[in-house]
Parts: structure tokens; sequence; C-alpha cells
């Protein structure tokens, strides 16, 4: 497990420098929908840790936002974004990082994000514990929501109807503030680092939640989905928390999620 996490670090630093040697260019941008952007920086980051670890894990899969990646029969699975935080990146603002997660049988076991701007690497391997810099690292002891700063974040596509806005607007109301950084892998990173008491997003993909979901809970935090259940590294929900205000930040998802359909046509049950 060493050698898995000790690569992931060495690729990961690796894909950091160049994200940043070529930071200071005009970036191509190409739509993938309409808002949902990508910039030629992903696709070199992409192309850089999917050769470096093919060529270490010849055997494991590798699934990559830009399409690099290939699965394969293994148990072992990594699931990489070259770039989080993209639309960030392409306007300049700081907030971006290179993740890679490693899941055996979708649990992950092995997680990295780096972070190239701060040089801020953060590290976990299931039952280790979390790290930053490799100093341990845990989740804040908040205790009430009032005073708590928490993060989500919005898909870059399909935002219509989007129930998040509510939670935001509610959010705001009941903790020191809602951050939205644009970085969801950062975002578990500042959970597990106690900078946040709290995260959720409705719409990621495992990539984005692979190594920061890992971070989280081995800095002592819970992560679920939005309804408490168990977290699912192939569904879309994440819902971190340092543990201690989770079910305070679930009474507020269920006020505000839509009431259930009336029964309709369903049959009546009958008491007698
Ligand atoms: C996005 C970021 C953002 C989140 C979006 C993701 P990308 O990833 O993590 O914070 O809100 O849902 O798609 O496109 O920058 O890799
Ligand atoms: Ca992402
Ligand atoms: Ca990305």
């Amino acid at each position: 497990m060493e050698t898995y996490l000790a690569t992931a670090v060495e690729i990961a630093r690796e894909a950091g420098a160049l994200i940043q040697q070529l930071s200071h260019r005009p970036h191509q941008i190409h739509y993938k929908r309409p808002s949902d952007i990508v910039t030629e920086v992903d696709r070199r980051s992409e192309e850089l840790i999917v050769e470096r670890l093919r060529s270490r894990f010849p055997k494991h899969g590798i699934v990559s936002e830009e399409g690099g990646g290939q699965k394969t029969p293994s148990e072992y699975c990594w699931y990489v974004d070259p770039l989080d935080g993209t639309t960030n990146f392409a306007h300049g603002f700081p907030v971006y990082c290179v993740t890679l997660g490693l899941a055996y049988n979708n649990e992950v076991i092995a997680g990295v994000v780096y972070d190239p701007t701060r040089d801020e690497l953060f590290t976990a391997e299931r039952g280790s514990g979390a790290y930053l810099n490799r100093q341990r690292i845990h989740v804040s002891k908040s205790a009430t929501l009032s005073e708590c700063l928490v993060a989500t974040g919005f898909p870059p596509f399909m935002r219509d109807h989007e129930l998040n806005i509510q939670l935001y607007y509610r959010f705001t109301r009941l903790t020191h503030g809602v951050r939205r950084a644009g970085s969801a892998a950062l975002d578990l990173c500042s959970v597990a680092a106690g900078r946040f008491d709290g995260f959720w997003e409705l719409k990621l993909n495992p990539w984005d939640k692979a190594a920061g979901s890992l971070l989280v809970t081995e800095a002592g935090g819970r992560v679920t989905d939005l309804a408490g259940g168990p977290f699912e590294l192939l569904g879309r929900e994440v819902f971190a928390s340092n543990g201690l205000v989770h079910d305070e930040m679930m009474a507020v998802f269920n006020e505000a999620a839509p009431s259930p359909a009336p029964p309709g046509d369903a049959p009546v049950a009958v008491s007698d």
C-alpha cells in the first residue's frame, strides 16, 4: 500500500509542477457543454498521470475525467482528476489541484490531493490517518451550525431547478458563511484539515471525491450521502462534516428537499 501512495504522491507533484509551469500562458478553452470547460492543461496533466500510472501499475484500471484512462478487470482502480478547479484555473483564480484516489472494489484505500499554488499535499491511506505536508490533520471541533464555516459547489451543467441554491441560501443564514471555492477535492481537504466544518455537493463524479472523501474519514470526520446513508463512490452526492454537526446539517437538507410526490393512483391501504 505504501508503494501506491508514494507513487501517487510522486505523480501528483509532477502533474502539479506541469500545471504551474503552464499556468501563465493564455489557455485554449474548449466547451464540453455550455459553461463546462476544459483547457489544454487539463489534457496535458491527464496524459502525464495516465502514462505514469500505466507504466507503474499496468493491470490497474484508470478512470480519468478527460477520458484518457481505461477500466480493466482488476479490483484496483484509480480515479483521477488531472485538474480539479478548471474554471478557476482558466480565469487565473488560484484554487485548483490534482487528485488521485485508489479504490479496491469501489472502496477508496489511498488518496492524494496536491494544491500546487500553495504547495499543499494532502494524503491518506485507509486506517492510517490523514496528513497535510506529512503532518497529521483532524477535523474541526465546532459543535453547532451557528459557529460553522461550510462549503458547497454547483455542477458546471444542468443548473436549472437547482435545489442547491435553496440550500446555499439557508446555510448562509444559519452559519458564519458558505464558500463556493470551485474545487470539490480541495473543499473536502478543507473539511479534513478543520478549515471548513462541512461540505456537500449534489452532482459530483467519482474522480472529484475519491481521495477527498478518504481524507475526511481519516481525519475523524463523517462522509455520507445527503440523507445520512452510506457514501457511494460511484454515486453523485457527497456530504462531509466534522461529524459533530452532521445531524444539524442533515436537518437543513431535509427541510429544503422537495416533498414526496402525492400518492396519485396508488392503491390506498384499507385497515380493518
Ligand atoms: C468541478 C469542481 C467544482 C465542482 C464541480 C466540479 P472540475 O470540477 O470540483 O468545485 O463544484 O461540480 O465539476 O470541472 O473543475 O474538474
Ligand atoms: Ca473535478
Ligand atoms: Ca477536472
